[in-house]
């Protein structure tokens, strides 16, 4: 059969189709219900007699093998178009991949971790207790009445409902004598908050860690063999230690156990303020007013309590010279435990 101008137009614009859409277009140009096709058969009346025969052969052939053409078409553009993508995105596997950053402990609750092991395994209570405290708890409970000198100790961020943030974990102490039934032993770690200007070793938020135990006979011995116990399990490394007075008014008689500087060895530096110690717990035995404020009899219970100072703890066990560091939420600092 001899091609026709529209047989040789069509193959010409179905080899020139390079997308799906024109394919579709183009279907609907020939096949569709407007179409060419259609509607030259619809038109084939118009023709004179001896044409309408050959013109209908024509259509129809047209019809058939554009039926079977345009699916071979499409299989082509789709193939064509997936390669010109391929060609398009190229992947390069030697590229470095994105890493997942993964997180890991803060050195403070690592250091909190092993403290509290270390009680635990010693038949301790851990506890946990709120950072925003009545005054009752914090100061009254502890033998500082309002007016007392010793709360210029501390100074301290009032809440506006008259509760304050807890300037020391000793916040606990009555709270832990009103909830356990004595004999106990107890630690209580957490965050505590002064109203103070900052520096290398003072910062608004810190992190302690009380110990209390109440027994009917209590020694300054049992104390220090628990606060030996504690320092040779954190810092893993033996160290000079000075015990001295100090004044607390919840403990008497009160001391501070104070640490050869690690920063220094010594010498001398920021951290111990030049004086080559560092104040790392302060402890005695419990006052008598404060077992009564926990509601029980001083003649009939004794206690010892401690409390230490986390932050500085972590400082010496890391070599950390500035205790803001901690709380600063630097990621390159922290990374680096
Ligand atoms: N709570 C005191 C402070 O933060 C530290 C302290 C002193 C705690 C003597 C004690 C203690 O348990 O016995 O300054």
């Amino acid at each position: 059969m001899e091609h026709t101008d529209i047989f040789k137009q069509a193959m010409q614009e179905l080899a020139a189709v390079r997308t799906i859409q024109d394919l579709h277009a183009f279907e609907a140009r020939y096949l569709g219900r407007k179409g060419l096709i259609t509607m030259g058969l619809k038109g084939l009346k118009k023709l004179p007699p001896d044409q309408r025969k050959q013109r209908a052969i024509e259509l129809n052939g047209l019809r058939k093998e554009l039926e079977s053409a345009i699916p071979k078409r499409e299989a082509e553009v789709i193939r064509r178009q997936a390669q010109a993508q391929a060609e398009n995105e190229h992947f390069d596997i030697s590229m470095p991949g994105i890493t997942n950053r993964a997180g890991h402990a803060h050195p403070l609750t690592l250091v909190q971790q092993e403290i509290m092991d270390v009680f635990e395994r010693m038949g301790f209570y851990v506890m946990d207790y709120p950072e925003a405290e009545s005054d009752f708890f914090n100061f009254e409970a502890l033998n500082i009445p309002k007016d007392h000198p010793a709360r210029d100790m501390q100074d301290t961020f009032f809440l506006e409902d008259g509760n304050l943030l807890r300037t020391h974990t000793s916040a606990g102490q009555v709270r832990a004598m009103m909830e356990l039934k004595p004999p106990f032993a107890a630690i209580f770690p957490g965050r505590v908050y002064r109203y103070e200007a900052t520096d290398a070793s003072h910062d608004h938020t810190f992190d302690q860690v009380e110990g209390l135990m109440l027994d009917h006979r209590i020694s300054v011995a049992n104390m220090l063999y628990y606060m030996q116990t504690l320092l040779e399990a954190v810092l893993k490394r033996s160290m000079t230690v000075r015990l001295r007075p100090g004044y607390f008014p919840f403990v008497e008689p009160g001391f501070e156990l104070d640490i050869q500087c690690m920063v220094c060895g010594g010498k001398g530096c920021p951290v111990c303020k030049y004086s080559g110690w560092v104040e790392l717990m302060p402890c005695g035995l419990v006052h008598p007013n404060v077992i009564r404020a926990g509601k029980l009899d001083p003649a009939q219970w004794q206690g010892w309590a401690f409390g230490l100072g986390m932050s500085r703890m972590v400082m010496m066990r890391y070599e950390i010279d500035d205790i803001r560091l901690l709380t600063g939420g630097d990621l390159r600092f922290i990374e680096q435990f």
